[in-house]
């Protein structure tokens, strides 16, 4: 297609109309699975093939049907975790395997067999209180743990094997296997059925290996709340799917999503927990082709003994929620993480795909991206416009006009005649500058990164075998195989200083279109008969296109400097493990209400599954907000672990200081405390990296035994200090806030008022109210001198804010570093300090002994709240210096109390005393 015809390509032809995206029955092997299921033709187990070796049990199932054997192999993992792994005993050829997003070479327990009963077979794990019963005919499994079943895994039999086969034309010629053409499936309906071609529109979609789909149920007891498998644009709690409803995970290019839907948007994680009190479990799918979720709840009445007395009162109703995994194709591996708590899960996850980076300081700040920053002019006068307002900011972004015609890797010589001189304004005022990188390239011969692509036969194929050709915003183009390794390594050479005219060292990237985005593609996107590395069709590793992208040029930025500094590179599109690369965010949503609504549930659906440095337009990408909706998004956003502000093309201009005086100060008001509170959440990153618990948190992760905040998605915790209750009404005057716990106080933030948890409290709101409460027992770290950008920051003082707890105890943490380099992980250059206060003393002591980081820092304020009486005397406490009385302010009113002026250096132990 000629370039030209590309002026026709616009972003709203994207808007979202119902008929270019599936819905389940457009979906052939969900019609096929369904199909068959409601056949009930069962998988028995061969108890008498079972092996046992020191990493895995393996053993033979069949179906009675078709006879094809499938090999089942059981691991036990280390840290409680079971693998299943299902695949043809003898398939045609290999089926794809997902490689590259479970970190660890994972270290196997031996399973030992504990019991001999006829018809099942008991393997336990080195400790003995987590078991797999595996039942001979039918096929199932059960987790056992502490004697109680709390899983079942096809109970219900839904799994469902589809073997590869001699492709139709040829097993027609030798006659021999016609019957064998579909898994159960007369002639007539094959075409419905799609088994070797798959209708959709215009689209024929023609499958090289005929029918490859696979399924598997889970049956969890007792539980009624699950949450996870991102992306859709929907609660945080998972709902009933019902019929034809099912959660579809399959990465698309969704331009103006619609709220509460199913269909999958940009990115899959196809993880999901379940809770409840007493036992959180995981199950971790590990899958990259398109696959669909159902999800069902039921109660059962559990018939009681006839000596239990009445039958009505004594029947025991028990929950259970099955979970129906369906994917196009590859095998089943599935990873049962087993808790028991929350945390537990989420080192468990981590453990298998790695946990969130360490960001780059600089971008936990606030970014300004539009698209587009007309010209290097543009840039430098909104640059200049955050410093005369006085509103911080770290990052200027430039969206795809920045580049010579969409020729990524270059620039639009017109308006950006000089690159490095519009960084070199950046840098003085130590700011940084993204530019997008998308993975489709211009088919242009005289365009270099095409050129040397093309000849090295980088892009991915059709199924012809010759380069797949696309349609994107540079009009016709091919895309990079980024699941060949050397392709990886190409493309993160292009990021070389040498290579990338024009770059500098404070140039990040945006990777964005990587579903990939296919233009006038079926539903969007690319073929699922195109061709990657390998010769593996598409169809088979779509959702982890993205992450290869992301990875590739994470890596690309490491390298140019030769390994010393931490990249920082957003992805629209990721899978499971995605979060080692960077950020991600929830792609095109509208400047309305109710997409500032579901940014919660969104970015905690997207947190509990690994990827805690996530964020959405901040103002909303389609549309021109409101004053009122710009500045509660603001609020919002400074909460939330990524901040960027963005909008598309042809919206008005919405910088922070165009609606008026009284707006603009509401809008520096919440990115100057964004930038207060950078060293507690630095801290937090610090601790995802560590210790994998999120930083968004659903309530439910904080008080896992209450069950009025399983539902809860308008408010969260970030880390476990804060809780955030972002105002997303219009117009509000009071918002209901849940303030959890029977035996925690909460602080109102600003007015210091204390709470009792355990009740819903209705609290007043004016416009410039964010219902953020610290919780009693924790101190938050933050900087009390705000400037231009985090550059400026470092050598600010510090503030602690301490919440006394019921009990008049507090503690919490600081981590800091260089904020830009890897020596926090090579020399163990960092800091990480502890603050506890109990019986009146205030104790700033080291939290980990191992680490080192010169810091001329000092504590300047230290806020105490709920302190009952008035101190007669305050005075400091540390090695290298005399005792000193502290001036003090105390509030009796609000219990506050306030020191201020203090020079206390943050990486020296000190005490306070309070007397
Ligand atoms: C789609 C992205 O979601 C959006 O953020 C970006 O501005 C446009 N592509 C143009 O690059």
């Amino acid at each position: 297609m000629a370039a030209a015809e590309k002026e026709e390509i616009s972003v709203e032809d994207e808007d979202v109309d119902k008929k270019i995206f599936k819905d389940c029955r457009k979906i052939a092997f969900y019609r096929r699975q369904k199909q068959w299921l409601s056949k009930k033709s069962t998988y028995r187990t061969s108890l008498d093939s079972v092996t046992t070796s020191s990493t895995s049990a393996k053993f033979k199932i069949t179906n009675e049907e078709t006879e094809v054997p499938l090999l089942a192999e059981v691991y036990g993992i280390e840290g409680n975790i079971f693998r299943l792994k299902i695949n043809e005993k003898a398939p045609l050829k290999p089926r794809y395997e997902v490689a590259d997003v479970i970190t660890n070479k994972l270290n196997t327990i031996r399973l030992t067999s504990c019991s001999e009963d006829i018809g099942s077979l008991l393997l336990a794990n080195g400790t003995g209180d987590l078991k797999c019963r595996i039942l001979a005919d039918p096929f199932q499994i059960d987790l056992v743990s502490e004697e109680e079943v709390v899983m079942s895994i096809n109970s219900r039999g839904q799994l469902y094997f589809e073997h590869l086969q001699i492709p139709l034309k040829q097993s027609r010629l030798t006659k021999e296997n016609e019957a064998d053409a579909a898994v159960g499936t007369s002639q007539e309906n094959q075409d419905d059925l799609g088994l070797w071609e798959e209708k959709f529109g215009k689209f024929v979609d023609i499958k090289a290996n005929g029918p490859t789909s696979i399924g598997l149920d889970f049956s969890l007891h007792g539980f009624e709340h699950l949450y996870g498998i991102p992306q859709h644009a929907e609660s945080h709690q998972l709902k009933n799917t019902g019929n034809e409803s099912a959660y579809r995970l399959y990465n698309l290019d969704v331009y103006g999503y619609k709220l509460h839907d199913k269909l999958g948007l940009y990115g899959s994680v196809p993880y999901l927990m379940a809770h409840k009190r007493g036992r959180t479990l995981g199950i971790f799918w590990l899958n990259a082709s398109e696959t669909l979720v159902e999800i069902n709840t039921e109660e059962a009445v559990e018939p009681m003994p006839p000596q239990m007395g009445p039958v009505a009162a004594e029947q025991k109703v028990k929950i259970r929620t099955d979970v129906h995994w369906m994917s196009e194709s590859g095998i089943i591996d599935v990873f049962l993480l087993t808790g028991p708590t929350p945390t537990d899960v989420f080192k468990q996850y981590s453990y298998l795909t790695g946990t969130q980076a360490i960001p780059p300081l600089f971008s936990l700040g606030y970014h300004q991206c539009r698209w587009n920053y007309e010209d290097e002019q543009d840039v430098a006068s909104v640059d200049a416009g955050f410093d005369e307002h006085d509103i911080p900011y770290d990052v200027m972004w430039l969206d795809i006009e920045h580049t010579r015609g969409k020729r990524y890797f270059t620039w639009d010589k017109k308006r950006f005649p000089n690159p490095k001189r519009m960084q070199e304004l950046l840098r003085s005022k130590k700011r940084k500058l993204v530019v997008i990188s998308d993975p489709h390239i211009k088919i242009d011969p005289d365009y270099s990164v095409y050129a040397e692509a093309k000849e090295q036969g980088f892009f991915v194929r059709n199924h012809e075998g010759r380069d797949f050709e696309g349609i994107c915003w540079p009009g016709l183009s091919s895309y990079l195989d980024f699941t060949n390794p050397k392709v990886r390594e190409w493309y993160s050479s292009l990021f070389a200083f040498s290579a990338y005219q024009g770059s500098t060292d404070i140039l990040y990237i945006w990777n964005d279109m990587n579903e990939p985005s296919v233009f006038r593609g079926p539903e969007l996107t690319m073929h699922k008969n195109a061709i990657h590395h390998g010769n593996w069709e598409h169809r088979e590793l779509h959702n982890i296109y993205g992450l290869y992208q992301q990875m590739a040029t994470a890596e690309g930025l490491i390298q140019r400097s030769n390994g010393k500094e931490r990249p920082f590179v957003l992805t629209r599109s990721f899978f499971a493990g995605s979060q080692k690369y960077g950020a991600v965010w929830t792609g095109d949503n509208r400047a309305e209400w109710s997409y500032l609504k579901i940014t919660i549930p969104m970015l905690l659906t997207l947190s509990i599954t690994g990827i805690s440095f996530c964020g959405a337009d901040v103002g909303g990408f389609i549309g021109n907000p409101r004053a009122e909706l710009l500045v509660r998004w603001y609020q919002a956003g400074a909460y939330q672990p990524f901040f960027r502000g963005h909008a598309t093309q042809n919206t008005k201009r919405r910088e922070p200081w165009l609606f008026g005086k009284k707006y603009t100060q509401l809008i520096r008001e919440a990115i100057r405390e964004r930038y207060a509170l950078l060293p507690y959440l630095y801290s937090l990153f610090y601790h995802t990296h560590v210790a994998s618990k999120p930083i968004m948190r659903p309530l439910w992760v904080e008080f896992p035994d209450e069950l009025e905040t399983f539902s809860v998605e308008d408010e969260y915790m970030l880390g476990s200090a804060l809780l955030v209750h972002p105002v997303t009404e219009p117009k509000a005057t009071v918002v209901d806030v849940l303030l959890p716990g029977s035996t925690e106080v909460w602080y109102d933030s600003k007015t210091f008022v204390v709470w009792e948890g355990a009740h819903t409290m209705k609290i007043p709101v004016a416009l410039d109210t964010i219902p953020v409460f610290q919780r009693g027992g924790s101190v938050v770290p933050v900087k009390t001198t705000i400037r231009k950008s985090t550059g400026y920051m470092t050598d600010s003082p510090y503030g602690l804010r301490v919440a006394l707890s019921a009990e008049g105890s507090a503690s919490g943490e600081l981590y800091l570093d260089d904020g830009h380099s890897f020596q926090y992980l090579h020399q163990k250059q960092f800091l990480h300090r502890k603050f506890s206060f109990r019986s009146g003393i205030l104790i700033n002591s080291c939290a980990d002994e191992r680490g080192h980081y010169p810091s001329k820092c000092v504590v300047e304020q230290i806020l105490i709240l709920g302190l009952k009486k008035q101190p007669s005397s305050v005075t400091t406490h540390s090695s290298d210096s005399s005792d000193q009385p502290v001036k003090f302010m105390y509030c009796a009113k609000t219990s506050a109390l306030k020191l201020e002026r203090l020079s206390l250096n943050i990486s020296a132990d000190w005490e306070v005393h309070i007397t």
